[in-house]
């Protein structure tokens, strides 16, 4: 198949692009790098041993748009583009809405326009709120987000849902995505973010390279084993074949359909922290500091219905996470900036 991505330069993005090389499909990517960089295409060519088509521009750019799909006979879009981050988007709430929502509005339009009805979606656990059962199945009713960014991901599936409904000949997919992190085993591409991270992983990489001086652990009063935040991490390569995986129910015209992406294991803060320090023998120094504000204290899922209907289940533990991480950290100890 000809698959769209948008976002596709992003951290899983870029991942998605070589196993849906691997698997035979050709990509074309759309993003406008507002949180991405061409380098991170070019080292994506290196590791394919081809260019990747792109354009860039904005997916709220109609005319952009409309001309990407005149060039190409898409088949089915993985639409990744969006704003992520949960701080800023306390912050700026305006530009998370309008940055999500009209470029969602704008790609569905189009798409709809060239008679091509096949849409792969990056949501969130993050939907589930303070998720209703342990582990989540999709079952699980929806929660509340404490943020806007979580918000633009639930209203989205929302919008999804209802064009689905409305058409019968459109096919819907909703894969929520649990905690990627990892790199790609060349080391070539990881995730490369903007000022101090927010996110565990990069900001424990940070660390043990010595750009930060220790890394805060957000409390250690939760109601989990050793009392910190327990999530569950999946390998972005393991994200990214799910891409894949998920084309098959494109493929058979699901309708709609909605897929936890996770391992189904929970580990805690401390549990990643002795994890990267045992597989990599360096040290992550840390304290213990107070609660984040909407954070909770456990989240990981019932990952068995991709296995069953899509074939797919993750391949990577905590160690392979832990070991490519620092692999890509440690190859561009600046990120793509060298
Ligand atoms: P990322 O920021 O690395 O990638 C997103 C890409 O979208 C970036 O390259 C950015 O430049 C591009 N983009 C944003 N707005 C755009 C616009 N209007 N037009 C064109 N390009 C635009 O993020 P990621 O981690 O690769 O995440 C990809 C998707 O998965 C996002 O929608 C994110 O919300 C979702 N998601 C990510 C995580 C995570 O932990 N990384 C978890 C759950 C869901
Ligand atoms: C966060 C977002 C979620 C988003 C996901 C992926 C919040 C409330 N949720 O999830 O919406 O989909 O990222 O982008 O921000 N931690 C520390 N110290 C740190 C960073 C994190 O102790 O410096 C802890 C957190 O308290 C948490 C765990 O590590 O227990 C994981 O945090 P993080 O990587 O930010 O992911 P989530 O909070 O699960």
């Amino acid at each position: 198949m000809k698959i769209l991505l948008t976002g596709g330069a992003g951290f899983i993005g870029s991942h998605t692009i070589i196993e849906l090389d691997k698997a035979g499909h050709s990509v074309v990517v759309v993003d406008n790098f507002v949180n991405s960089q061409q380098e991170a295409l070019n080292r994506v060519a290196k590791i394919i041993g081809k260019e990747v088509p792109f354009v860039k521009a904005d997916v709220r750019d109609r005319a952009s748009m409309d001309k990407i799909f005149t060039d190409n006979k898409i088949d089915a879009v993985i639409h990744f583009a969006g704003l992520k981050a949960v701080g800023e988007s306390v912050a700026k709430p305006l530009e998370y809405y309008e940055n999500n929502m009209n470029a969602t509005f704008v790609l569905l339009e189009t798409m709809r326009s060239h008679g091509c009805k096949n849409i792969i979606f990056s949501s969130s656990a993050t939907v589930y709120g303070d998720p209703a059962m342990i582990p989540i199945t999709e079952e699980c009713p929806k929660g509340h987000c404490t943020n806007p960014y979580g918000q633009t991901k639930s209203m989205l599936e929302e919008v999804l849902i209802d064009v689905q409904k409305a058409d019968n000949e459109w096919n819907v997919v909703l894969l929520r995505y649990f905690n990627p992190i990892g790199a790609h085993q060349s080391g070539l591409i990881g995730e490369n973010p903007n000022g101090i991270p927010n996110n565990l992983m990069p900001y424990i990489t940070q660390t043990a390279i010595g750009i930060r001086k220790e890394l805060g652990v957000f409390g250690n009063d939760y109601d989990t084993p050793d009392g910190t935040g327990v999530r569950d991490y999946i390998h972005v390569c393991d994200l990214a074949a799910g891409h894949v995986a998920a084309l098959k129910a494109i493929d058979k015209k699901c309708g709609l359909a909605i897929y936890n992406l996770g391992t189904g294991h929970g580990y805690s803060v401390l549990d990643v922290v002795k994890a990267f320090e045992k597989v990599n023998g360096v040290k992550v120094p840390y304290s213990i500091k107070p609660r984040r504000a909407g954070d909770i204290a456990t989240c990981y899922c019932n990952p068995a219905k991709a296995k069953t209907e899509l074939g797919w289940e993750a391949r990577y533990g905590i160690e392979e996470m832990c070991r490519d991480s620092w692999h890509f950290q440690s190859m561009n100890p600046k990120g793509y900036n060298k």
